[in-house]
């Protein structure tokens, strides 16, 4: 298959090019300003990488003639670092949606099949979040279905919700492009994929906030307390990285299945409180460095005020009825929680783990 890869250097980018470009089958044109996470495939002869971002001037006409060329553009380009959404909400939103919106263009000009890859954010929060007491465990007011769930957003001062609506909007586009053009696509809702080289370790090689797997790594590196945002009781479903590949995979195996779809890709059995991970995290870390004292590393409550800023709000709770991913593509996560913990875990010590607290003041939590 010929398939142009946007953001092919992020976290989900370089677990599909490992898995792409095991064998001869495809080639491969990818575009991402960072090629850290995939220096392995940069002498593959069946990739080339643009290093440049997708919104540049200079790269338009090698984008416009890709896209002509291919036979599917999967788009994973975006800013989507929870941190950002309220403290940086333009730059999220144009890199979400007006950065995206020439590409959904170019794939309606020549027909070529589209999977962009959104977010489970788009639900915003669940009914249950409403309404109280029992009801709240009915899951008709919180399983979430890609056709039938309404998407609830929090108030526009709450500007946590610029990635959650920037996406929705792009949902909203390529649909109407499929109806009005008969634009091919598929859209992906991710549900929190868990691995070795997500985001980065703060004060190692990025700034700021990554997601929550990267904060508290960071935190168990550096021997700094994990913080737990507003009590940590949000849940949560994680699913392997590896597995999450495997679902895309199978979309481009079965094109006249996944076409016109929408699917939610995420492990039901897989859910946690914010909590629960820091401490499965915790211990998981004790047992991968033999450590004891990780056991009972300190873990400390913070506002999201105090950790996010302004405008921040969470979803309480994102259970994703995954039938759909089920019947069409035959795929099923079965990866335990502890499993996918032991293995990303294991790559970071190794990644990080000897130099780590030599190198960084820890700071005392609230
Ligand atoms: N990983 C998850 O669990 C998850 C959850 C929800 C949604 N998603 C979505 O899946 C996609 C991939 O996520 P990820 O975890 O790999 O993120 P990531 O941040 O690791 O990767 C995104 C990549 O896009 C690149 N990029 C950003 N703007 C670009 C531009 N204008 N042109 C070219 N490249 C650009 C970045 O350099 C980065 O390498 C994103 O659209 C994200 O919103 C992922």
């Amino acid at each position: 298959m010929k398939i142009v890869i946007l953001g092919c250097g992020g976290f989900v980018g370089s677990h599909l090019l490992d898995r792409l470009l095991k064998t001869d089958e495809h080639q491969i044109v990818g575009w991402d300003p960072d090629e850290k996470k995939i220096s392995k495939h940069l002498k593959n002869s069946n990739f080339t990488l643009h290093k440049k971002y997708v919104d540049d001037p200079e790269t338009q006409s090698d984008l416009r003639q890709a896209i002509a060329w291919s036979d599917v553009v999967i788009n994973l380009a975006a800013i989507c670092n929870p941190a950002e959404y309220n403290t940086n909400p333009i730059s999220v939103i144009r890199s979400n949606l007006f950065d995206v919106y020439p590409i959904v263009q170019l794939c309606v000009e020549y027909k070529r099949w589209l999977i962009s890859f959104s977010t489970s954010e788009v639900y915003g929060r669940t009914l249950s979040s409403y309404v109280d007491g029992a009801a709240y465990d009915n899951p008709d007011l919180y399983e979430l279905n890609e056709d039938t769930t309404p998407l609830i957003m929090g108030p526009i001062s709450n500007q946590r919700w610029t990635y959650a609506c920037a996406k929705q909007m792009v949902e909203r586009l390529v649909f109407a492009h499929h109806k009005e053009d008969g634009l091919p696509f598929t859209i992906v809702r991710p549900l929190n994929f868990f691995g070795p080289r997500m985001d980065y370790i703060p004060q190692r090689d990025g700034d700021g906030i990554p997601r929550v797997l990267a904060c508290f790594m960071g935190a168990l590196l550096h021997r700094q307390p994990m913080q737990l945002v507003d009590g940590g009781t949000a849940r949560r479903t994680i699913v392997s990285i590896y597995e999450a590949v495997d679902a895309i995979c199978r979309m481009l195996q079965r094109p006249e299945r996944a076409n016109g779809q929408i699917f939610n890709i995420g492990n039901r059995a897989n859910e946690v409180t914010m909590a629960e991970l820091a401490e499965r995290m915790r211990k998981t870390y004790a047992r991968i460095t033999g450590d004891a004292s990780f056991n009972d590393h300190p873990i400390v409550k913070v506002t999201s005020e105090r950790f996010y800023g302004e405008g921040y709000e969470d979803c309480d709770r994102r259970m994703p009825d995954t039938t759909k991913a089920r019947t069409l593509l035959g795929w099923e996560p079965n990866i335990p929680l502890d499993d996918v913990l032991f293995d990303t875990m294991t790559y970071f010590h190794a990644e990080y783990g000897e130099t780590a607290e030599k190198e960084v003041e820890p700071i005392p939590g609230e």
